[in-house]
């Protein structure tokens, strides 16, 4: 081991990171490696890929890999035990934007091919990896991408949305099935991250987005996501298993966006008081 391996939350820890070669997968391996661990970067995009794998030293490798392809995947848990002897985390986080437009004129294969990324991509990644980990013994951590489009109508196009909403489900399902070989299985629901899947090269419409639809006055970055994945990976999450776990700095949390913007509530932020309804009582107000 380096002295680098030797401390660390994941000092010793073998991961498999998908969609690593950019955003918030490549803040995650790069988090990963600075925690201790070693890490897999499986990916589309081989020349960032490897490119990644390089900077980030003897600590990482890359294969490319579509996540689509039984193959690809089988051979990216493979690399994870060859090189390092075992694999303890799972992250499946590939991603695409996917197929996007009125319903009535998506073509069925881009559709398909939507599924096929992101969620096929899960069903594999957890398929390989929960084999090794219940040879293991010792189990392991498996955690899924998902994202704030898959809890509700309004965060993204009809495929992503459902295809996400997917990965909600068979986060639990699995972690209810893996759970007797102490495997835990999570998934996080990003808002809105700066990466390039996120801003396209636009990053001032992106930060317009945020600052209309996001309470917490902050970027969302790829080092957010990476810092819950840490926490799911590690020890500190031992008893958690089956969640999903919004990171969107409060988006979600305004949920049904109603309360402020009638006309008798939209000053009420400049008022205290106390409403009795249709009680006959009258209501207390009291400007500030
Ligand atoms: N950025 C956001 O705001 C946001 C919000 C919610 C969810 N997400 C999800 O987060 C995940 C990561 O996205 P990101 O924002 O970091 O995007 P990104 O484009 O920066 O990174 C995604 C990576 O996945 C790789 N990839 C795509 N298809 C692949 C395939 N078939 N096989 C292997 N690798 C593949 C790409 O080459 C790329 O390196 C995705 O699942 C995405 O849907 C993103």
């Amino acid at each position: 081991m380096t002295p680098s391996q030797t401390s660390g939350q994941l000092a010793g820890r073998v991961a498999l990171i998908t969609g690593a070669a950019s955003g918030m997968g490549l803040a995650t391996a790069e988090r990963f490696v600075g925690e201790g661990a070693s890490v897999v970067i499986a990916d589309f995009n081989a020349e960032a890929g490897q490119a990644a794998a390089d900077r980030l030293g003897p600590a990482a490798r890359f294969t490319r890999c579509d996540v689509a392809v039984e193959d690809d995947v089988a051979a990216a848990v493979e690399l994870a035990k060859d090189a390092f002897g075992r694999l303890d985390v799972m992250f499946n986080n590939a991603g695409i934007g996917g197929a996007f437009g009125p319903i009535t004129e998506i073509e069925a294969e881009d559709w398909d091919r939507t599924f096929e990324v992101l969620v096929k991509g899960v069903f594999l990644g957890t398929k390989y990896a929960a084999r090794v980990m219940i040879e293991q013994v010792e189990g392991g951590s498996i955690i899924n991408t998902s994202s704030i489009a898959g809890q509700n109508g309004g965060g993204g196009p009809q495929a992503y949305s459902a295809a996400k909403a997917a990965v909600i489900n068979l986060t639990k399902t699995t972690a209810l099935e893996l759970a007797p070989h102490s495997i835990r299985v999570n998934a996080i629901c990003p808002g809105i991250i700066f990466t390039p899947l996120m801003h396209s090269g636009d990053e001032a419409s992106a930060e317009a987005l945020m600052e209309k639809m996001q309470p917490l006055p902050k970027r969302g970055e790829g080092a957010d996501i990476a810092g819950a994945a840490l926490w799911l990976a590690g020890d500190d999450s031992a008893f958690v298993s089956g969640e999903s776990i919004t990171v969107d700095g409060a988006i979600s949390a305004a949920g049904t966006r109603v309360f402020g913007l009638m006309d008798n509530t939209k000053n009420l932020h400049r008022m205290v008081g106390m409403a009795h309804g249709t009680t006959g009582q009258p209501a207390k107000a009291r400007r500030l």
